[in-house]
């Protein structure tokens, strides 16, 4: 036999398999798993095969071809599949449906139906969804998807859902700030609120004031370096352009009267006394505004506002209106003049008439009016629509005036307040359908991102994932919106935001710790747990002044406290080690023997930090005021009792407080600290007298003040915290009650046995 004959079989199936079609390389699966708002009817036909999308040819109606532009990229933004029998993408235009609602089909091809341009958008981002996450990565999805067979039908419950974003106290670059807009836009988010002007930075060109940018975008920091920035004419252009292609509006904020401290740096017969001040470096309510009663400043903001008319093609313009102090006004001549010639009764309606000059020129111009809760005061300007960020009144208020709202209360919508104030569980809980009924609309929420604490790196670690809650509150009716569900998709979606690169934040707080005080020895037992889903890590304490651990325990395990120092984290969520994982400063000392502690003073509401035993539970306040370990009483006293069962032997005892001028937070004007030898009537006493408690004092933070004891027996302690009295005339709350902060009183010592 020929030997060639031999292997004929084998080289028929060679030949074969070299003619035949190779099989298509697998592709991935999308899923209607990952919709991030859930849409309102959704039905997934799980009876017939997923679509191959190899290709795909796009159908856009003519005249959607612009507003549509970025559709084939932005859908696919991995580059769609090329190459193979294409899969059609019809989008049509239909009468009927709401203004950005849609209808989404999936067969043997891809059908959108929608009425407006805006509404085939938010269709096309359900179908960016429905491709596997992964495609949102450069080069992937590259040989295609399949993608469930379908039906959508689809309308947001509010027209108006967005996310205010804070540039001033904090500058953010251009790309950044599209890069936040692309979030807004896969969350069918459709509003960019931009607050453009604020105490700390005047952000916006406005050709007519060159002084604004020159001076009023740039402050010097307490450590001298300078931070600010600005957009130029061509970068707002850029920006408004950009979230118009993703059907995005954005919202100009020009603060006034109040947070314009900037504005006055730059031009300061804008203000009452016309003194020169600089563009202030910390935070807070600030008393200079712009001057009511003087005709200059009503020029100026008009130019200002004509200037911003032409960058922004918005129906309505923010004006603040929030947090304007009005002791300027009452020792203002000028505006006492306009008081009087205006016929007003007070200040409160002098801003009244203010905001009401201004919504009178911006109607003139076309648009509409926004303002802070505040604008209520005083009596509200027709047409006027209220952003209510102090609860839910101002907003009930305003619709039963006939006027709209926008819900974004602090208690559900505040994304720069840390997540043990406000977790992603506590937005996906805001019921927005609370505010109802009246002459008045609401016409939807915002989540508000101000930037204090958040410089352009940590922004999106705030938004993210809150704000996808908050999306879905927005878009959702409440019957479809269920936790549960929202944090199963809330795991896919995820791996679309690694895809785009967006830096997303925690849920809630990812640990807690807890803490035992063993009254035996005094010394403390911390565990660290995991309080949320997905997280692993360690915990380890450092005592002060070390940098290594004295002593490392597994999540869940106990760990000694001996000493003051710092339970330190390491945490993990999704392969990513948190940057700032928490922690935790404590105190293991002699005190927390104590059989009894008893605090003299009432608990404040707001701070009760840590209750009854707070000030001796070895559980350190931190740098934020806030964080539920400081306990505060405003305008009183506060008094700790420690009473032991046995003498201890004290070295010294030590009292933390906190002092933050700006939030009306100063140093005890006199600290008194007894102890006594027999336990009952035999007392031995120290003070210490803070130097100059009422002086200004830049200094924010922790203070501690001790006596020494020298190692005398002792049955009880007592510590009393003097208040300083009111805020001192130079003070922004001159008049208004001092608070005063303490953590803990710390007893260095030992017992005796
Ligand atoms: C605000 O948070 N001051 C509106
Ligand atoms: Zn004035």
């Amino acid at each position: 036999m020929n030997p060639a004959m031999k292997h004929l079989p084998l080289l028929l199936l060679v030949l074969v398999a070299c003619t035949a079609e190779p099989p298509p390389p697998p592709i991935p699966m999308g899923s209607a798993d990952g919709l991030i708002p859930l849409p309102v009817e959704l039905a997934v036909d799980t009876t017939r095969p997923p679509l191959q999308v190899r290709a795909v040819k796009w159908y856009l109606p003519t005249e959607w071809t612009d507003s549509l532009a970025i559709a084939p990229n932005w859908v696919f933004p991995g580059g769609e599949p090329k190459g193979a029998e294409p899969v059609d993408v019809r989008v049509e235009r239909v009468d009927g449906l709401a203004k950005e609602g849609y209808t989404l089909s999936i067969g043997e091809n891809i059908r959108i139906e929608a009425s407006t341009a805006a509404g085939a958008f938010r269709g096309l981002t359900t179908l960016r969804q429905l491709a596997p996450p992964d495609c949102e990565r450069f080069d992937r999805c590259r040989d295609g998807f399949a993608l469930p067979q379908l039906t959508i039908a689809d309308a947001p419950s509010y027209g108006h859902r967005g996310l205010l974003l804070d540039v001033c106290r904090h500058f953010m670059e251009v790309e950044f700030v599209e890069q936040v807009i692309d979030g807004l836009a896969l969350h069918k988010m459709n509003t960019l609120h931009w607050h453009l002007t604020e105490d700390q930075g005047w952000r916006i060109a406005i050709d007519a004031y060159p002084r604004l940018t020159e001076v009023g975008a740039w402050r010097t920091e307490a450590d001298g370096s300078q931070h600010g920035g600005f957009y130029t004419k061509d970068d707002i252009r850029r920006i408004v352009a950009y979230a118009a292609e993703r059907h995005i509006t954005v919202i100009p904020e020009i603060e006034l009267p109040g947070h314009s401290r900037a504005a006055l740096a730059a031009y300061p017969e804008l203000g009452c006394t016309g003194e020169e001040l600089p563009v202030p470096n910390d935070w807070g309510v600030f008393k200079d505004i712009y001057c009511a009663g003087d005709e200059a400043t009503f020029a100026f903001l008009e130019q200002v506002l004509t200037e911003v008319l032409e960058l922004f093609p918005s129906e309505y313009i923010h004006i603040g209106g929030d947090e304007a102090p009005k002791v300027r006004w009452e020792a203002c001549a000028k505006c006492q003049n306009r008081i009087a010639t205006e016929h007003l009764h007070d200040e409160h309606e002098l801003q009244s008439y203010f905001i009401g000059r201004i919504g009178e020129w911006l109607a003139a111009h076309g648009r509409k009016l926004i303002g802070w809760d505040e604008i209520l005061d005083g009596g509200l300007p027709d047409g006027a629509t209220v952003q209510s960020w102090r609860g839910l009144d101002g907003a009930r208020q305003a619709i039963a005036q006939g006027n709209d709202a926008i819900l974004s209360p602090t208690s559900h919508c505040y994304l720069d307040y840390p997540l043990a104030a406000t977790d992603m569980e506590e937005v996906y809980g805001f019921e927005p359908e609370a505010v109802s009924g009246g002459p008045g609309r609401v016409l939807g929420g915002e989540v508000n991102l101000w930037s204090e604490h958040a410089p352009q790196h940590l922004v999106e670690s705030k938004v993210y994932p809150r704000a996808s809650a908050f999306a879905e509150v927005m878009w959702t009716p409440p019957a479809r919106r269920n936790f549960t569900d929202f944090l199963d998709r809330l795991d896919v979606h995820y791996d679309r935001l690694d895809g785009m690169r967006i830096d997303y934040g925690l849920e809630t707080v990812p640990v807690v710790m807890e803490s035992q005080i063993d009254s035996a020895t005094g010394t403390l037992v911390a565990v660290v747990e995991p309080a949320m889903r997905g997280v692993t890590g360690i915990a380890g304490f450092v005592p002060t002044g070390q940098d290594c651990p004295s002593s490392v325990a597994e999540f869940g395990e106990p760990m000694v406290v001996e000493g003051e120092g710092e339970v330190w984290t390491e945490v993990e969520h999704r392969f990513r080690v948190l940057m700032d994982p928490p922690r935790f400063p404590v105190a293991g000392h002699v005190g927390l023997t104590a059989a009894r502690a008893t605090i003299g003073h009432d608990l404040n509401p707001y701070y009760p930090g840590g209750g009854e035993r707070g000030l001796n539970d070895g559980l350190l306040g931190s740098m934020d005021f806030r964080d539920g370990r400081w306990q505060a009483t405003s305008g009183t006293d506060m008094h700790l009792h420690l009473r032991f069962d046995a003498p201890i032997e004290i070295d010294s005892i030590t009292v933390r407080t906190y002092r933050y001028q700006n939030a009306w937070i100063f140093d005890p004007s006199l600290i008194e600290f007894m102890w006594s030898t027999n336990g009952s009537d035999v007392w031995e006493a120290a003070e210490v007298r803070p130097p100059s408690p009422l002086a200004p004092n830049d200094e924010q933070g922790i203070a501690r003040w001790s006596a020494a004891v020298g190692g005398r027996r002792a049955w009880a302690v007592r510590v009393t915290l003097k208040n300083p009295g009111r805020c001192p005339s130079w003070h922004d709350a001159a008049t208004e009650p001092t608070w005063l902060f303490a953590d803990e009183v710390v007893v260095h010592g030992r017992q005796v046995r």
